[in-house]
């Protein structure tokens, strides 16, 4: 069969290889449903408008609710002539229906078409991955009771730095996460605009309604300017940079946990059922998914970069290269979709190794910080206190022992004016006690940050 998109002007067929090499249904198949919705809303409005009958729009769709069914079946055989999901659900119509079938595409062309179906699948997408994310931050919160009383080390540089309680690890995350989920939001509302109308490049001479086509399809409005609307893809150029964010969130918690499982941190034990074995190593329990999920992290940058270098230097405006836009963007979303669907049970499921931390928390001198400021409390300079309390952790590290272990002696001979009341800020737990500002690992701010997070998830899902 011929290609419905050559008109009578072509005198020769189309190469077969050329064919195989134009083909997008192999990818675009998945945007089927979109397709059939923004088909039906452009019918219903070519209707209105009078450039069909309304009996012929009943007749498109319901015969275009049936196409979507067969495909739905895995009925409807996909032809690479037919080129793309377009053209074979186009063909369907018109091999049911003839002359009315023929009509669906007035007004309209395959460039306002995609990007119209793209921008449908993306807010459906986008809807997705923040439910997902939405449930990574219930799994982070989740924890935050269980684990209040924790204490662990904090890092800087990967050498420990100062104590906090377990739950201030917990909000960090869900902090992200918030963020990704604003930059979701923030990405949907330049995705929900339609696009429908636009046709080729630069509009219709034919009395179409694109508000009602736009209020048809959820969207918030036509967009503006018809070139514009045909080259943009920057909808998706911002979806692949939102998803990378995530990625690199997910990144990130997955190479401290990853760090966090072995014998030389023993922080975390991980739930066997997301690990693997060794097929020749009996004792391994690998943290596989972890690795996966920061490995798979990096398709999703990628995916970034090839879609802000396929629109690089095209002309306005729509240009064939665009229909290579699918597969990054698809990969991007799967990827990300599949690395929350196991951060959440990873993140619910593992066990603190209670004992293994407190056991070694007392190492790494998480105090000396506390220590500097409260004598900066009492008066000294930052700078003095600063030096003076390292010259004292260079004498306790010789003593191998940590600063609450020193004798009061050991403190007066670096300044005399020391009391008894500086042990009350040595230890971890005193010295996480001691903190008092907002947003810092205070207990009592803590527990106002897991409060403001339950309010917020709670009243999210009431929405
Ligand atoms: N298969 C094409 C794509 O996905 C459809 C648009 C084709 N438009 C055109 N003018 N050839 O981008």
């Amino acid at each position: 069969m011929a290609s419905p998109s050559r008109s009578g002007v072509f005198a020769a067929d189309t190469d077969q290889r050329l064919e195989a090499y134009a083909e997008s249904i192999s990818f675009d198949s998945r945007l089927y449903r979109h397709d059939i919705r923004g088909s039906i809303a452009h019918a219903e409005m070519l209707s209105t408008v009078g450039l069909i009958s309304s009996q012929e729009f009943q007749q498109i769709r319901d015969a275009l609710t049936e196409i979507g069914a067969e495909i739905e079946a895995g009925k409807m055989p996909f032809r690479f002539e037919l080129e793309d999901i377009h053209m074979h659900i186009e063909q369907a119509l018109i091999e049911r229906l003839g002359d009315v079938g023929r009509k669906l595409h007035t007004a309209r062309s395959r460039n306002d078409q995609v990007s119209t179906d793209t921008r449908l699948w993306v807010r459906d997408a986008l809807d997705r991955v923040d439910a997902l994310l939405a449930d990574l931050q219930r799994a982070f919160l989740s924890r935050c009771d269980a684990d209040f009383d924790c204490i662990l080390p904090a890092y800087t540089h990967l050498q420990r730095a100062q104590p906090v309680l377990a739950p201030h690890y917990w909000l960090a995350y869900v902090e992200k996460f918030a963020r990704d989920r604003e930059r979701v939001a923030d990405c949907r509302r330049r995705v929900n605009q339609c696009s429908l109308g636009v046709a080729a490049v630069a509009g219709t001479t034919l009395p179409i309604d694109r508000d009602q086509t736009a209020a048809a399809l959820g969207f918030d409005s036509p967009t503006a300017n018809s070139l514009d609307t045909s080259s943009d893809r920057d909808f998706l150029i911002e979806s692949a940079f939102v998803l990378s964010t995530i990625a690199l969130h997910l990144s990130g918690w997955a190479e401290e946990w990853i760090l966090w499982s072995t014998v030389e941190f023993d922080f975390i034990r991980l739930p066997q059922a997301f690990c693997t074995g060794s097929s020749i190593m009996p004792q391994k329990i690998n943290p596989d998914t972890l690795e996966l999920t920061r490995g798979k992290s990096a398709r999703v940058m990628g995916n970034l970069q090839t879609l802000m270098l396929l629109v690089k230097n095209l002309p306005l405006a729509y240009n064939r290269d665009l229909q290579e836009d699918k597969p990054p963007l698809f990969d991007s979303f799967d990827t990300i979709e599949a690395m929350l669907e196991l951060a959440s049970p990873m993140v619910r499921e593992s066990e603190l190794n209670r004992e293994k931390i407190a056991d070694r928390l007392e190492k790494g001198y998480l105090d000396a910080t506390t220590l500097m400021e409260w004598m900066v409390r009492r008066g000294m300079p930052q700078r003095t206190a600063h030096h003076l309390v390292g010259a004292i952790v260079g004498e306790a590290m010789s003593r191998d022992v940590p600063l609450a272990d020193l004798p009061i002696e050991v403190f007066q001979s670096h300044a005399p004016e020391i009391d008894n009341s500086v042990y009350d800020v040595l230890g971890s737990r005193n010295a996480v006690d001691a903190f008092c500002s907002y947003g810092s690992t205070a207990p009592d701010q803590v527990r106002a940050q897991i409060e403001r997070w339950q309010t917020a998830i709670a009243t999210a899902d009431e929405v």
